[in-house]
């Protein structure tokens, strides 16, 4: 598992809820629970500086607690005004439980 960051356990996660995560290396994540899959994406809003973990998970969408704009969590993509920018999605891996991404992944320096 050395390429990949271990981030939580998946029993940690509740749908509806997604969890704020920090790892070196990475910026502010997210991690998700949508009807059985787990998904990770950037927490911090491509519109602004709030975190989409304060925010509100809809199904497959995460709206903003800033100014209501809303992300795809599957995709990343950006599903309501003002978000433009899609969000960066990461993939996820999970080993006995433990939600992971790959290292390779990461973008800070
Ligand atoms: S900061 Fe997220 S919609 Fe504006």
């Amino acid at each position: 598992m050395s390429d990949l960051v271990i981030l939580c356990k998946t029993e940690e996660v509740v749908e509806g809820a997604p969890l704020a995560i920090t790892a070196d290396g990475f910026p502010p994540l997210a991690v998700y629970l949508h009807e059985g899959a787990y998904y990770v994406t950037d927490n911090t809003c491509t519109h602004g500086m709030a975190l989409l973990t304060d925010g509100y998970q809809d199904g497959h969408e995460i709206e903003c607690p800033f100014h209501g704009g809303a992300f795809d969590i599957t995709n990343g993509e950006a599903v309501s005004f003002p978000c433009q920018i899609p969000l960066k999605i990461y993939t996820v891996t999970l080993k006995n439980g433990i939600i992971c991404v790959p290292a390779s992944e990461a973008t800070a320096p």
